[in-house]
């Protein structure tokens, strides 16, 4: 059962491995599919099709635990802002164990949990 923590919110998600519900956005199983599906707030901007780098996130554990990033990602994760040698583009980042992640400030226009903003 892979554990997801997102930071700064600090939550975790557990999930089995392919069971969750493809929220048709990003890669089946990806960062992004998990945020959607425990409503939390990941942007995503171009629907998760590696067309912009709104759902950038910073890999803090759990590195090996995340699919190997494509040339593709690489190359959109290229004009990222604040780009860090352990970047990831949410939507194409696939878990495969446990992971944690922040998500940066620029990213966070808004965070809600249960409805209200965090900011
Ligand atoms: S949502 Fe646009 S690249 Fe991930």
């Amino acid at each position: 059962m892979p554990k997801v923590t997102f930071l700064p919110e600090d939550k975790t998600v557990e999930f089995e491995n392919g069971k969750l519900p493809y929220r048709e956005h990003g890669k089946p199983g990806s960062l992004l599919d998990v945020a959607m599906n425990f409503d939390i707030h990941l942007e995503h901007a171009c629907g998760g099709s590696c067309a912009c780098t709104t759902c950038h996130v910073i890999v803090v554990e759990g590195e090996n635990n995340l699919s190997q990033a494509e040339d593709d990602e690489l190359d959109r994760l290229d004009m990222a802002a604040g780009l860090t040698l352990r970047s990831r583009l949410g939507c194409q980042a696939v878990v495969t164990g446990d992971v944690k992640v922040e998500i940066p400030g620029w990213n966070r226009n808004y965070i809600s949990e249960g409805g209200k903003s965090t900011l």
